[in-house]
């Protein structure tokens, strides 16, 4: 067992512990927020609500959690959904490895558990995509164990009470806080202990503009009290995402069917249906790209390439179309549009990719991730 005092750390006496308990769920049960999976003790469903809030907001989160259960009711629904409704539930949430991870981890209750969900914290911890805060949130949750659950947010919270000299951002010095935890939960309410921390974090001990002041346990708060508020927690500042460039092409056949490509690589956005996407070097804003000439092989321009690698003749348009722009944790995408029709019957002869003309009316039964419904945007802002 980890000795806090090692890390600066003095932890509270049995009494002070017990009326901080007491202060923060007094406060969640008067204050606590009305959300869907707080209305529920199934842990499927609290499952789907704590892998979605990773990394979306709860305002977010709440329409793709009932449409998610209403389509996906069952561990064996979604241990059998096809790929295509899997992304399709998911689709312009992100980070498409959750749900992805879900379905497996649904594959293995079927196996493993007779189609339950595992009651035991070691069990849940087995699960695919299921971590030290996805098990401790749905353990304590749906299951009323005594287990930590330690995000951002809690580990913000905590930095803010005890003074925390350790950057949260480091995942190593999770540990640090995910003992002081161990000591700090109420045995009796975890689940809500838990959820009183999360809903504190979320709003009054927000990472920007906290209102301390307003905060419940302000008492027991050594940087309120010491006057630190601005110094914790410690987290040094993020890595900016690396900028790609790619042109997007938005083709057209004589039957106004656009062309959609399904992403068979193994890496980002795998599995989604996209208007066709070529990398590219970057470009300044007001370099003229658009019109090169496509007849001579020698200058490669994009129209140029795609003719090649899509196998089609295209009439090209000289239309500019907004820049757009996509932010994924580690990448920023940039895509500059291109607009073309296809002269022919716009069959094309390419066998290596998945390819197929589709109307916009039914856009809808294709998943589209965040980029694709951006660029579907940004060609239509420019239509009339
Ligand atoms: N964020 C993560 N889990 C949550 C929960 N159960 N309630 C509110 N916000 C959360």
């Amino acid at each position: 067992m980890l000795d806090l005092r090692d890390y600066g750390i003095e932890m509270w006496d049995k009494d002070k512990i017990e009326a901080f308990r007491k202060a923060l769920l007094d406060w969640y049960d008067a204050n606590k927020r009305d959300l869907p999976w707080r209305r529920t003790s199934d842990p499927y469903a609290i499952w789907v609500s704590e892998i979605m809030l990773q990394q979306t907001r709860v305002d977010t989160v709440i329409p793709y959690y009932e449409s998610f259960l209403h389509r996906l009711p069952t561990i064996e629904d979604l241990a059998q959904a096809p790929e295509e409704v899997l992304l399709k539930v998911w689709e312009g949430l992100g980070y498409y490895s959750r749900v992805r991870n879900m379905q497996k981890a649904a594959q293995q209750m079927m196996l493993e558990f007779n189609g339950q969900f595992p009651k035991a914290h070691d069990q849940i911890l087995t699960l695919k995509g299921i971590g030290p805060y996805t098990a401790g949130a749905i353990a304590s949750i749906a299951f009323q164990l005594p287990e930590p659950a330690v995000d951002g947010n809690v580990m913000r919270v905590l930095s803010r009470l005890f003074e925390v000299d350790h950057d949260i951002g480091i995942p190593a010095n999770r540990k640090i806080f995910q003992a002081m935890m161990e000591i700090l939960i109420d045995p009796v309410r975890p689940g809500d202990f838990n959820q009183a921390l999360m809903d504190l974090g979320a709003d009054i001990e927000a990472p920007v503009n906290p209102r301390p002041e307003d905060s419940p346990v302000r008492e027991f708060s050594a940087a309120y009290r010491n006057g630190t508020m601005d110094k914790y927690p410690i987290k040094a500042p993020k890595k900016k995402p690396v900028p790609v460039f790619f042109k997007g092409f938005i083709i057209r056949n004589q039957q106004n069917q656009f062309l959609l490509e399904k992403n068979t690589s193994a890496g980002l956005l795998s599995g989604f249906w996209s208007f066709p996407l070529i990398e590219s070097e970057p470009v300044a804003q007001n370099e003229l790209t658009l019109f090169q000439v496509v007849e001579d092989p020698h200058i490669e321009s994009p129209q140029y390439t795609f003719e090649k690698e899509y196998q089609l003749h295209v009439e090209w348009k000289l239309r500019n179309f907004p820049t757009v722009q996509h932010i994924f944790s580690h990448r920023k995408w940039q895509i500059e549009l291109l607009e073309g029709i296809v002269t022919d019957k716009g069959e094309s002869l390419v066998t290596d990719k998945e390819m197929v003309w589709v109307s916009p009316e039914d856009f809808h039964q294709y998943p589209f991730a965040k980029p694709q419904q951006k660029m579907w945007a940004s060609f239509q802002s420019t239509l009339k």
